[in-house]
């Protein structure tokens, strides 16, 4: 299975100078967990990092002190998190009939998640990682008065990994480039051309780091996993 990591964003809701990805976790930069636990997935045989031209030189230091066994390739990335990934999927050797696509910043994600993902890849063309929510939700008007409250139900809070067949994943990328569509995740361009997008089970420890109170609870995560500093 080829796998993409999106890592070329800025980090702005963290608030730091530097992309998030960078910053160190229990003593590893964040991007360095989310490539161990890749590495570590032995269905997974080929990485592709995609990254600003910025941080090429401190990406490539990250990776070179893990010494990996599985292939990585350094991909530009884009202005927005959809352009990052469609360049991914360009940079994709020859023959990648499907890809897995993971955020560098879920560096919590676990090898078992990233291997059932890859497993419920081979049956379907479209998968997710996603949990229920656990919260109540309600939809607000501008006012800032509860239009009303959502069945809670139904509801779940979409994760990476992703996985899609390449090309229809690729098709559906230059059909949101050609109608000026952006959206925040692929699975959204499968839903919007009418295609199934399988969700299989992730996991609540699976949070995507966002702003700074997330530091703290990844380390505690990690601290639990029988990681040491
Ligand atoms: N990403 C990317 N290319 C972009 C923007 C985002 O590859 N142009 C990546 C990020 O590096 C991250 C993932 O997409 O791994 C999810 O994005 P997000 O959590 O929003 O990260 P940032 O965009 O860096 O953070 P922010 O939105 O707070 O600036
Ligand atoms: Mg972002």
């Amino acid at each position: 299975m080829h796998l993409l990591i999106p890592a070329a964003g800025s980090g702005r809701r963290m608030g730091e100078p530097i992309n998030k990805l960078l910053l160190p976790l229990l003593g590893r930069p964040i991007l360095a967990w989310t490539v161990l636990a890749a590495e570590a997935a032995p269905t997974i045989e080929w990485i592709g990092v995609v990254g600003q031209p910025k941080d090429e030189e401190a990406i490539r230091r990250v990776l070179a002190v893990l010494a990996l066994t599985t292939p990585v390739q350094w991909i530009e990335g884009g202005a927005t998190r959809q352009q990052s990934v469609y360049r991914g999927l360009l940079a994709l050797p020859d023959g990648a009939g499907r890809v897995l696509i993971h955020d560098g910043a879920r560096c919590l994600a676990s090898v078992d998640l990233l291997e059932r993902c890859c497993g419920a890849l081979e049956q379907s063309a479209a998968i997710i990682a996603a949990v229920p929510v656990r919260d109540t939700i309600k939809e607000v008007q501008p006012g800032g008065i509860i239009a009303r409250t959502v069945e809670r139900e139904r509801l779940w809070a979409a994760q990476t990994p992703q996985g899609f067949a390449v090309e229809p994943l690729l098709a559906a990328h230059r059909w949101a480039i050609d109608n000026r569509i952006e959206v925040t995740d692929d699975a959204a361009l499968f839903e919007l051309r009418d295609r199934p997008v399988q969700v299989i089970p992730g996991e609540q420890t699976n949070l995507k780091i966002t702003a700074p109170a997330d530091l703290w609870l990844a380390e505690a995560i990690l601290r639990a996993q029988g990681h040491q500093d």
